[in-house]
């Protein structure tokens, strides 16, 4: 192939050269027929394929799966489940003639508000890579690339295409890039797609450390930068800094500015080439006959029996008191459905993602199939789709309410309200629906709350008196089967929150510093994103990161390490045995977190290294094993440009959430990594006195009786370039200099 791009190069003018950098239209790229060069077809994701009016797709004339969005998917902890849905979503893009798909989006969910949360995986960087690689492993293994989407830092939508995302670099490489290094380590995504914003100052799409030094230099990416879309803004920047790909097409100004640069010496053509080459391989390889052989029929109905699992697995019970679920094991005849979103759900969130269903399960009518005939099922919208308060229709849902023995509410967050291009307001369900929760909740007491989202949403004001709480997110559209499965126990919850569920807004990290202002947005939580935060924080959440509820109880024993103690060289293998210690079969999601007991720099308390999920019938017990490497252990010091491992002491957590931790044992880390000696005139009297060679070096260089050993306790704090003043000039700037490089030797 190689060889052949060189020839298509080379056969190339410059004019042609440049405007295969632009697409040809909204979702191509573009052809140059005289050379036998073909376009390309895009279309979005994640959960399904989105036929643009703007494409050249005829829309409606095959199947598209709306598939549960990725809040949801990310919450089933499922890498497995993950992978089948890329599979089933790069086969229907086969059967339409998609080449690349535009997803996964793996963004760090930094604030509950970010209206396109629905979109992305989760606050950890681990779990939303791990989940992204499973996604791209599925879909490219039909040979279908992915766009790994949207590096980095596009974390709001608030003036996502000016705001410049200031973050330091040590949250930059441990939250915000390490689930995108993880996918492109593990899967080697076909595509990256930049984001829009700036990062520190800088367009994404004109990056040279983002898109060239770490992308490519660090991380060995191999494949195509395309920008996301719109996102270009100096194009020749973009080039030079990595950006091959200009989407949409055609952008005959930007092209016509590439040539000009070419000409005139400001952009070298060597540059332009390797862009080119970029581009032509991408095509050449969504065009190759190897690529084509994979399968491409689709069913379906197994497409959608996949998207009712997917649901079913990611819906997470929060609250599960008196064990009034699963219905089908309760003494109970009668059932009232209320709200609107049990007939009027919604399937997924607004913006690029909208994909237009097969079909759509109604959560009353596969309630009503499920529950059987001998089952009353009454029905009452109970609000209106205007957040208006209706008195009649309060009463009509009271009314089914005391007359049924278990009321299930259907209530979420109108369509409108999570959506790309915007961010929410707040956290507030419509007032019409928290005000129906308290009144019926005081009639009913065997209430059941299903939530219909795709963020979380506040529920201090209606939680205590809602016993039970499903959390059914944006479940796509087999969502409604999905949400009968669990009611009557069909299938038992095994979903675990990918996101903490905060009491207010207020105790989120971001609060203060989101959206920013003056077109500049301050990461100034640092890496404590999500659960690191509440937990350094000591602060109560709604619901933990990892917690979710199941019909069946799990137990935790014998954890073991296969050392106690390692270097950095070897691996670790964790072993724990999970026993099903109750009544139903189940799956659980093992969660193993790292905690360092003293580290140099600040480190969270306990961060998600690794986890599993397993399938248990009653009684059953499995060993889980985990395997833990260097980077486990690691952080980035941004002070040496490195990932640093420690030696010190680990403990190894291992529990059903990140605040129900049911086993621990500390692993001790030796070190060998040299790190290189870092004193300098800054560094502190103490720091230079600890040193060994520190103290030789101070002896030769300082005047006799100088030496800073025998200093007051108090003086040790200060910098060693004070000794000039401490001295009373018998030190000199000169002599400080000469130490300093002495010790750098
Ligand atoms: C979105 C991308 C999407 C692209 C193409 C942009 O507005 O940010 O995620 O892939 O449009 O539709």
């Amino acid at each position: 192939m190689n060889e052949k791009i060189s020839q298509i190069v080379g056969e190339l003018t410059l004019e042609e050269k440049a405007s295969i950098c632009s697409g040809e239209g909204w979702m191509s790229t573009e052809a140059i027929s005289r050379l036998d060069v073909p376009s390309i077809n895009l279309s979005d994701g994640p959960h399904g394929i989105r036929i643009d009016e703007k494409s050249k797709l005829e829309k409606g004339s095959k199947v598209t799966t709306c598939f549960p969005t990725a809040s949801a998917v990310a919450s089933s902890w499922n890498k497995e489940l993950v992978k089948e849905i890329g599979k089933a979503l790069g086969k229907e893009c086969k059967n339409i003639g998609i080449h690349i798909l535009l997803a996964p989006g793996i963004n760090i969910k930094r604030s509950p508000l970010c209206g396109r949360n629905f979109e992305y995986y989760s606050e950890d960087p681990y779990l939303s890579g791990e989940l992204g690689a499973a996604f791209v492993n599925g879909v490219q293994s039909q040979g279908v690339g992915t766009s790994l989407k949207h590096f980095v830092c596009n974390n709001q939508e608030t003036d996502r295409m000016i705001v410049s995302a200031e973050v330091e670099e040590r949250p930059l490489r441990e939250i915000y890039m390490a689930g995108f290094k993880r996918v492109i380590k593990e899967e080697q995504p076909w595509t990256v797609m930049c984001s829009y914003n700036k990062v520190n100052g800088t367009y994404a799409s004109e990056h040279p450390y983002l898109l060239t030094e770490v992308l490519r230099e660090e991380w060995d990416f191999d494949g195509l930068v395309v920008s996301d879309w719109a996102a270009v803004n100096d194009r020749v920047a973009g080039v030079k800094a990595g950006l091959d790909l200009e989407m949409p097409g055609p952008s005959e100004a930007n092209d016509r500015k590439i040539v000009e640069a070419v000409k005139s010496g400001i952009l070298k053509e060597s540059i332009l080439d390797r862009t080119v080459e970029r581009i032509l391989k991408l095509v050449l390889k969504a065009t190759d006959g190897n690529q084509r052989d994979c399968e491409s029929r689709v069913d379906a109905k197994a497409h959608h029996e996949l998207a009712r699992r997917a649901a079913s697995e990611s819906v997470v019970l929060l609250k599960n008191e008196n064990e009034l679920l699963p219905l089908d094991e309760r003494d109970i005849s009668s059932l009232a459905v209320v709200g609107r979103m049990a007939k009027e759900p919604s399937l997924q969130g607004g913006g690029s993602s909208e994909v237009d269903p097969a079909k759509v399960d109604v959560p009353l009518k596969k309630i009503k199939k499920v529950a059987g005939e001998e089952f009353q099922v009454s029905f009452a919208p109970g609000y209106s789709k205007a957040d208006r308060e209706d008195e009649e229709m309060i009463e009509e849902a009271l009314d089914a309410g005391r007359a049924a023995d278990v009321v299930t509410l259907f209530v979420g967050l109108p369509r409108e309200v999570e959506s790309e291009g915007y961010d929410r307001h707040n956290m507030k369900l419509p007032e019409n629906q928290v005000k129906l929760i308290q009144k019926i909740s005081e009639v009913q007491p065997n209430t059941i709350v299903i939530l219909n989202n795709g963020s979380p949403v506040s529920m201090d004001a209606w939680i205590e008196n809602a016993p039970v709480l499903l959390e059914g997110w944006l479940a796509g559209q087999a969502g409604g089967g999905a949400i009968a499965d669990i009611l009557f126990g069909k299938v038992n919850p095994s979903g675990k929150l990918a996101e903490t569920f905060p009491v207010e807004l207020q105790d989120n990290p971001s609060h203060i510093n989101f959206p920013g202002e003056n077109d500049k947005v301050l990461y100034g939580e640092g890496l404590f994103v999500g659960y690191r935060y509440y937990d350094e924080k000591n602060i109560e959440p709604q619901f933990p990161f990892g917690h979710g509820l199941s019909y069946t109880s799990f137990d935790y024993s014998e954890l073991n390490l296969s050392q106690r103690e390692i270097d950095d060289k070897e691996d670790l293998t964790v072993s724990v045995t999970v026993t099903n210690t109750g009544e139903h079969a189940g799956k659980e999601v093992v969660q193993l977190y790292v905690s360092h007991e003293d580290p140099r720099l600040v480190r969270p308390l306990k961060e998600l290294k690794s986890f599993e999920k397993v399938a248990l019938n009653p009684r059953e017990n499995k060993i889980v094993n985990f395997t833990l490497s260097r980077q486990d252990f690691s952080y980035y010091d941004p002070s040496r440009k490195k990932w640093i491992v420690e030696t010190g002491d680990y403990d190894i957590l291992v529990g059903r959430s990140s605040r129900d931790i049911r086993l621990r044992s500390t692993l001790h880390l030796k070190s060998t990594q040299k790190l290189e000696k870092t004193l300098t005139e800054n560094s502190s009297l103490k720091e230079w006195i600890k040193d060994e060679r520190a103290r030789t070096l101070m002896k030769q260089v300082l005047p006799e009786g100088e030496s800073p050993g025998g200093i007051l306790e108090g003086m040790k704090n200060l910098p060693l370039k004070k000794l000039t003043m401490l001295s009373q000039g018998k030190i000199t700037e000169e002599m400080i200099k000469r130490l300093v490089e002495a010790m750098q030797k």
